[in-house]
């Protein structure tokens, strides 16, 4: 097993997997000789190292965690390209509706496995990750999700089967979509826009064509007005890396 991206997302489910005794190989852009997860007083080191260039990546995997964020697919496709063959299965920890399509063109042939990642975590100044809340995942009803589900059974990542993935996946991506107000405000508030605020304000990209601009093109390809989204897209957009 392979997480590529061991960032937030990553490395809680690097630490759950090591926990049940089935420790993935990291895959990244930051060199580290491990992982830790802090989960309330406790700390869960994860072993590395993490492999930084593709060409360690020695043979196909089994399962891939694929938890780079939605705009740093393309740059991570070497991993994938190194790792997957036609019998990988490419699970995507990733917000947004799109997680089928995007890393598709970079699989040569193994099976995308979208997710709806439930859980709050935050990266911490001294390179440890916290998790906010109690892990959980959902993944679409079909044949390839039950290797994940193996992979992820007894650990403190619950894993649940949709039959409605795709309703599940939306309304998620609605929470999301309000999020992008609290970046534009730079306001906090509740449970929105914690690891928003700090891209934002740390310049990194942001994902608002998937949390955002997929609201509008979806809206334009059906015929649907979407005068909110229409508002804020160009606005978020311009905050982040242009208006796209
Ligand atoms: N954070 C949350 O609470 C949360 C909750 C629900 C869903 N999500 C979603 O989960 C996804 C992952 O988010 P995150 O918060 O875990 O992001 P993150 O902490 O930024 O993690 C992304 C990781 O990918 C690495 N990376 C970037 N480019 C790479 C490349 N070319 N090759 C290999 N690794 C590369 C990053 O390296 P660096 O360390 O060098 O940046 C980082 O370690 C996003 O879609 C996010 O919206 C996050």
């Amino acid at each position: 097993m392979a997480v590529v991206g061991p960032g937030v997302i990553g490395t809680t489910v690097a630490a759950a997997l090591h926990e049940a005794g089935r420790t993935p190989h990291l895959y990244g852009r930051r060199a580290r000789e491990h992982l830790e997860l802090r989960v309330e007083e406790r700390r869960i080191l994860v072993p590395g190292p993490v492999q930084t260039d593709p060409a360690q990546a020695k043979e196909p995997v089994d399962l891939v965690f694929l938890a780079v964020k939605a705009t740093q697919i393309e740059a991570a496709s070497p991993w994938l390209a190194a790792l997957c063959s036609p019998q990988t299965v490419v699970y995507v920890l990733q917000n947004g509706v799109e997680q089928r399509a995007m890393p598709a063109p970079y699989i040569a042939g193994g099976q995308v496995i979208p997710s709806v990642v439930w859980f709050p975590a935050e990266a911490k100044p001294d390179g440890s990750v916290r998790l906010r809340r109690d892990a959980r995942l959902t993944l679409p009803d079909t044949s390839g999700s039950r290797l994940v589900l193996e992979a992820l059974r007894a650990t403190r990542c619950a894993v649940e089967l949709a039959t409605d993935f795709t309703s599940v996946a939306w309304r998620k991506l609605l929470q999301n979509a309000v999020a992008g107000l609290i970046v534009l405000t730079r306001r906090r508030s509740g449970m929105y826009g914690r690891t928003d605020l700090a891209d934002r304000e740390a310049g990194r990209a942001l994902e608002w064509d998937i949390r955002n601009g997929i609201v509008q093109r979806r809206g334009q390809a059906h015929g649907i007005p979407t005068p909110i989204s229409d508002v804020v897209v160009p606005l978020i957009a311009a905050a982040s890396d242009g208006p796209g």
